[in-house]
């Protein structure tokens, strides 16, 4: 079973629309909540006009600052507990900080009533000049994160120097399922049906905001279409919802617009990073000074943390990693996937890839020359590091042997032909979590835990997970994922939901078999009556004795003749985080990345036609979710590469190009033939079954391969993300 190709459990429910997502929840008495928007980056609302707004037909109510019982902020999180990107609870001042912070909100029956309501509030502002630059300028001096020898002086002696910048823009998650709240109230007590990837995040932070107890907060989220990152702490809309819930006293609804998709939850914020490497003729690194700065709000300090991977990824004695944030009048930025290291990675492998040149030396020959024998950051040994075989077997299999070195000496049917590879990394962690399993007279397991699917698999490995230490067929195994009713588990990211989760639901399981063994011993009616549990066995539903496996009692009949209803384990796991054993190792999973271009130069046409992926994240637990993570995410680093980018209207400070039609992601189109490898070296550091989590890695290191093809066919670098066809007219 482990190890097996286990379609998702739960996609005939998605297939058939029998999954009810949180817009598809719908209540008795619901009313619709659709909040106003400012039309102004930076200034004051001087007066709101809600008259001609509350006449409209269905409307319920109009709620601003003033007549909407105020929310408190949340107090600093304690470890992953208390999360939150916008920190300013709506409608807290007058002062507005970005274009489409929400000035109001209107309640009406219908979605469209409540749209016509919000439309027809009339707020006056006075406006102060904002700021939503391109370039990005530090608020403060640079910190330096990771320091070792000299730098500065490395670099100036090295014989063989590269020093860019490198930018990548403000990229926005659009995960196709748009953000959405239903508050329902009873009483004192709130039920949110939530688009949350951390449901048990969600309710420390509401309970806080709306001044209730933990025990009066209670969050669903069963199913997610998708969120990568942008989903993981609340957004005002979801304190906004549940505030008008209170005060009209039915469930209401608030699902959020593509278009304020774009401005009130989060982006990944652009990033500006000057990149250093000094080096030997002999491709030795001697120096790597990484200084970036990433734009955030005026309202907090969210930082993209780019030097992620610089410290640990390849040997060299002097290192610098120093950074600042640059402040706009834009909403929060928060994490999307592979946060920091994808963007830190995008400038440290197109720099490599830059030195290779200027050494007349092959990339891969110059990072095997680079490899460290432990993390130099922390002097620590890798838990299982095996970024040279990812290379190695990439090269294998993109057919890189072939490659001819020189710009735009690769041809094939007309066109030129560009090949380029990145190596990449991200971090392996795990949480605490507890999960409890539940073995039943029908020969049926229930799984329980609140941690989300936001469409990575989770229900299937569970069910894996607790089938393989039970017996029992995935098939009869129901796991409930996704309420804080449940047993409290981890955030869906940092990719570290399957790490985090796995122990505790596999050690639930074991439980519950000794439960229901112990039953088999003990007790009037118990059919092995005498016997040890260590003596039994559960295998296909049935108890037996291990010397006598023929002679099984099914597991119905020991619950039945003990008249207990089902066998019980739990079961948790703690993070490593800090924990003993992984203080001891730098853990992290390693990737390749192979991507091949085609350029026609005639009609400047650019295509990603081909790519190979080789991934080192321990042990897959079910290779096939694992790599549509992987596939996902390189189609998703062709659209950093080659599209994505949210702008701004410098006249307005709107981001101008918020919907799915001007913002351009990949589609199918664009995605390539990917070749996905899996290293198979389980990684017994970070928990027994070493699984090491792959929602992120796929993306880092993407958008340098590509770049570096780009070049290798046309002869440019392109140092700013996305690669327009204006970059490629210089070629
Ligand atoms: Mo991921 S950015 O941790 O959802």
């Amino acid at each position: 079973m482990l190890g097996g190709k286990l379609p998702r459990i739960d996609g005939p429910l998605k297939v058939s629309g029998r999954a009810v997502y949180t817009s598809d929840v719908s209540l008795a008495g619901m009313l619709y909540a659709v909040p106003v928007r400012s039309t102004i980056a930076k200034g004051r609302i001087v007066s709101i006009d809600a008259a001609a707004a509350r006449k409209l037909p269905g409307v319920r109510a109009v709620y601003y600052r003033g007549n909407l019982k105020p929310f408190f902020r949340s107090a600093p999180p304690q470890g992953f507990s208390g999360l939150i990107d916008e920190k300013r609870p709506p409608f807290e001042d007058d002062e507005v900080r970005y274009y489409g912070q929400y000035v109001a909100v209107a309640v009406a029956q219908t979605m469209e009533q409540a749209t016509a309501a919000a439309a027809a509030v009339r707020v006056r502002y006075t406006t102060d000049a904002h700021n939503v630059d391109r370039h990005l300028v530090a608020a403060k001096p640079l910190e330096t994160e990771s320091q070792r020898g000299d730098a500065d002086a490395a670099f100036k002696s090295a014989p063989v120097q590269v020093d860019q910048t490198y930018v990548t823009p403000d990229e926005v998650h659009n995960p196709i399922e748009l953000h959405a709240t239903v508050a329902a109230w009873d009483g004192d007590s709130v039920t949110l049906y939530e688009t949350s990837q951390a449901v048990m995040n969600h309710r420390e932070v509401l309970r806080q905001m709306l001044g209730v107890p933990k025990e009066n907060v209670r969050v669903v989220s069963h199913f997610l279409g998708s969120g990568f990152g942008g989903k993981l702490w609340p957004w005002t809309h979801s304190i906004l919802a549940a505030g008008v819930a209170r005060e009209v006293g039915v469930p209401v609804k608030l699902v959020v617009t593509r278009q304020s998709m774009f401005e009130a939850v989060g982006h990944r914020p652009r990033t500006q990073q000057r990149f250093r490497i000094g080096a030997s003729r002999d491709g030795t690194l001697q120096s790597i000074h990484h200084e970036y700065l990433n734009q955030t709000s005026v309202l907090d300090d969210y930082k993209e943390e780019c030097g992620e991977s610089t410290p640990f990824l390849y040997s060299v004695p002097n290192l610098r990693v120093a950074s600042a944030l640059s402040r706009a009048n834009v909403g929060t930025p928060t994490a999307m996937r592979g946060p920091g290291a994808v963007p830190g990675l995008f400038a440290m492998e197109s720099a490599m890839d830059e030195l290779a040149i200027a050494l007349k030396m092959d990339p891969i020959e110059l990072r095997r020359r680079n490899e460290p024998k432990l993390d130099e950051s922390s002097k620590l040994p890798f838990s299982s590091r095996h970024l040279l075989e990812c290379m190695q077997v990439g090269a294998e299999k993109f057919g890189w042997a072939r490659r001819d070195p020189r710009v735009g000496a690769m041809k094939r049917d007309g066109l030129t032909v560009g090949w380029g590879m990145a190596a990449c990394a991200w971090g392996a962690m795990r949480d605490n979590a507890q999960a409890s399993v539940e073995i039943r007279r029908d020969g049926t397991a229930q799984v329980k835990t609140a941690t989300q699917d936001i469409g990575t698999g989770t229900y299937t490995v569970l069910a894996i997970v607790t089938s393989e230490a039970t017996g029992i067929p995935v098939d009869r195994i129901d796991v409930q994922l996704g309420d804080t009713a449940l047993p409290p588990g981890p955030i869906s990211g940092g990719s570290w939901a399957t790490a985090s989760v796995i122990p505790a639901v596999s050690s639930a399981a074991r439980a519950a078999v000794q439960a229901l063994l112990g039953m088999a011993t003990s007790g009037p009616s118990a059919p092995f009556k005498g016997a040890k549990p260590d003596d039994l066995q559960l295998v296909n539903g049935r108890v037996s004795r291990k010397s006598d496996p023929s002679a099984g009692v099914p597991l119905g009949d020991v619950l039945a003749r003990a008249n207990v209803r089902a066998a019980t384990g739990s079961g948790q796991s703690s993070t490593t985080i800090g924990g003993e054993e992984s203080r001891k190792y730098s853990l992290h999973s390693f990737g390749a990345q192979f991507a091949e271009v085609t350029w026609q130069p005639e009609t400047a046409r650019l295509r990603v036609s081909r790519f190979v992926s080789v991934i080192d994240a321990g042990r897959m637990i079910n290779p096939k979710p694992a790599r549509n993570q992987i596939e996902g995410a390189v189609v998703m680093g062709i659209g950093m590469a080659l599209f994505e980018e949210a702008r701004y209207d410098k006249r307005y400070g709107a981001p101008i190009n918020s919907n799915l039609a001007d913002y351009i992601v990949s589609t199918n189109a664009d995605a390539p033939p990917i070749d996905v490898t899996f290293l198979d070296y389980p990684d017994k550091v970070l928990n027994e079954l070493g699984a090491r989590g792959v929602g992120e890695i796929g993306l880092a290191g993407t958008a340098a391969a590509i770049t570096a093809a780009v070049h290798h066919a046309t002869g440019v670098r392109v140092r700013e993300l996305p690669v327009r066809i204006e970059d490629l007219l210089r070629a």
